[in-house]
């Protein structure tokens, strides 16, 4: 059980204000029959349950690796609390009988705005890594989008999910790779292809790297040169494998853009700034994000980078978002400051780690009932009612 828990039910307990039947109950949970432990996908509540499920089955590298931010991890620590500042305030009296979580994203119709974020090497995870994620997806039907560096292949994912996913791009360093890598997505369909930019100038890792040392297994089946981040990656199958090149400017986006009929989405704009050049040079849409506060220590979180970026927009292309959210609350208030989509990358992971496709179904199950719930509460049946109006600073 977390020390914390069973600290807090020991003092129970032990106090003399309580009624005896009280202090017996709170003596059961600290003792070793620890309610707190999943044994299924199903018991979850809440999808914080399935952190600590994942962290005990994981090994402490793949914990590390999933579970760290960049330097100190105070940006992954900010998109998460950020959350917390933000108050609601519910209208009473409006009929939310019928609630209505539908939205349209590029002229699909997604049921709800939540989707699936790209995340790397799911085999750390889990067995059957992204294939678990797909059918996942499938099942719940939402909208995947698959990493770049995953461990199966854009063509297996396609055929899993029954239709291509949206696909995220590392851009290779040499451009002859880039239009290799661009035309494969290409051709197995993929509509969207998501650009990631937040890692083009490096990153800085200590934690990651902390859990990697305690880590005593000998790492050489699937990572080629040992412990560390050489994996095998299918997307990368006869390229040269090296990624984010530190000179891209705007102008590598309009290549890209030229170079393909898919839709361009930028993963990692932040600023007005970069939104109003994104735009510009041909962005078909925005993903506000910071890699879960893996990337730059910015001290930023996503949510309060989230109005300037739809600021500048102006409704030209679509603003989604990712970053700390845990709750259907946080994907409320992410949908009231303008984003047209709200992804989840760890939660996700965290059911995959525990519990593979029924752990990821589960996450993506709680997530959509608290959405309509707080969508009920609020007096805001549909998308289109949900705006700032409904928020107050907690
Ligand atoms: C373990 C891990 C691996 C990730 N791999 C990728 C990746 O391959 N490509 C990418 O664009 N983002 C990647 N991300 C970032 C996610 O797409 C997303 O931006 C982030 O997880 C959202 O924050 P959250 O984890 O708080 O939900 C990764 C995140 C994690 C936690």
């Amino acid at each position: 059980m977390n020390t914390n828990r069973r600290a807090f039910f020991q003092l129970l307990a032990a106090s003399v204000v309580l009624a005896p039947s009280v202090r017996t109950w709170a003596q059961q949970l600290s003792s070793s029959n620890d309610p707190f432990i999943l044994k299924s996908a199903q018991d979850a509540l809440q999808v914080m349950d399935f952190e600590e499920a994942a962290r005990r089955v994981l090994p402490a590298a793949h914990w590390g690796y999933m579970a760290s931010g960049s330097d100190n991890n105070m940006t992954l620590q900010a998109n998460v609390e950020a959350f917390k500042h933000i108050g609601l305030k519910p209208r009473r009296l409006v009929d939310v009988s019928k609630p209505d979580l539908s939205t349209r994203i590029f002229g699909s119709l997604w049921e709800t705005p939540l989707f699936i974020c790209p995340v790397g090497g799911q085999r750390a995870f889990h067995d059957e890594g992204e294939q678990a994620t797909a059918r996942a997806a499938k099942a719940r039907r939402h909208t995947m989008i698959l990493s770049n560096v995953s461990t199966y292949s854009v063509e297996e994912i396609a055929s899993t999910l029954g239709t291509p996913p949206w696909q995220q791009l590392y851009m290779p360093t040499k451009w002859q790779d880039t239009e290799k890598l661009v035309k494969r997505i290409e051709d197995a369909g993929s509509p969207v292809l998501v650009w990631t930019l937040d890692l083009l100038a490096g990153r800085n890792t200590p934690t990651m790297a902390r859990f990697a040392r305690q880590d005593t297994r000998d790492c050489i089946e699937c990572h080629t040169e040992g412990a560390g981040v050489q994996i095998h990656k299918p997307m990368y199958d006869g390229l040269e494998g090296k990624i984010n090149p530190s000179d891209a400017t705007w102008a590598t986006l309009e290549r890209l853009k030229k170079m393909t009929r898919m839709k361009v989405m930028l993963k990692g704009i932040d600023s007005a700034e970069d939104t109003e050049l994104a735009i510009q040079h041909g962005a078909d849409g925005i993903i506000v994000s910071n890699h879960g506060g893996r990337a730059a220590e910015t001290l930023r979180a996503t949510i309060d980078c989230l109005p300037e970026v739809v600021q500048a927009a102006k409704g030209r292309v679509p603003v989604l978002l990712d970053g700390g959210v845990r709750n259907g609350a946080d994907i409320y208030k992410a949908l009231a400051l303008g984003a047209a989509g709200v992804g989840i990358g760890r939660p996700y992971i965290w059911g995959l780690s525990a519990f593979g496709q029924a752990g990821v179904e589960r996450v993506l199950e709680i997530l959509r009932a608290e959405l309509k719930l707080t969508m009920q509460q609020m007096g805001t049946p549909t998308l289109k009612d949900i705006s700032a109006a409904r928020l107050a600073r907690a």
